[in-house]
């Protein structure tokens, strides 16, 4: 297996003058770190109420998270990028999720996929320039027997026609 690498020393970080893990949330997270015998054991749940209160994990916010561990940023980099459920860069209003798995790609997923796509002039794993929507594929829903599905945000959507799909996508704020 060969790894896919980046070079990202020179890479530039947007920064904004107010940090991300202010006095406020480093109070709240104390106990939190408290609770692990090495401060960089609380790196996930750090990561997590980060996501939760950004909305993805800014290169800024995961450089404070790193001091506030009192371990090098690159640590908790790898944290993040080794689980799809953070988000590295800024993700839509409403994120896509349309399952790929077996069911759903003999209902119709592959041609599902396809029309979302070019109604929203995206493709699988980008967001639209407004920052509306973001389309994602997933594995399984275990909602098979109503293939093909998806999810908009945490609401599941079964059955779903291209028609009717992209007719619920018009009607969302
Ligand atoms: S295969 Fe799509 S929900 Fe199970």
């Amino acid at each position: 297996m060969a790894w896919i690498t980046k070079n990202s020393a020179g890479a530039h970080i947007e920064r904004q003058s107010e940090p991300y893990l202010n006095d406020e949330m480093k109070q709240e997270l104390t106990p939190v770190v408290d609770r692990y015998p090495r401060r960089q054991a609380a790196s996930l749940p750090l990561l997590h109420a980060m996501q939760e209160k950004v909305g993805w994990l800014p290169p800024q916010a995961i450089e404070e998270i790193a001091d506030f561990l009192e371990v090098p940023a690159s640590e908790v980099m790898d944290t993040a990028s080794f689980y799809e459920e953070f988000w590295l860069k800024p993700k839509g209003k409403y994120v896509i999720w349309l399952c790929q798995s077996i069911s759903c790609e003999i209902m119709g997923e592959p041609s599902l996929t396809d029309r979302v796509a070019e109604f929203l002039d995206i493709q699988v794993g980008e967001t639209t320039p407004d920052g509306k929507f973001t389309l994602m594929k997933v594995e399984c829903l275990g909602y098979c027997g109503d293939a093909p599905c998806g999810l908009i945000n945490e609401d599941i959507q079964q059955k779903i026609t291209p028609d009717n799909f992209i007719e619920v996508l018009k009607n969302l704020d």
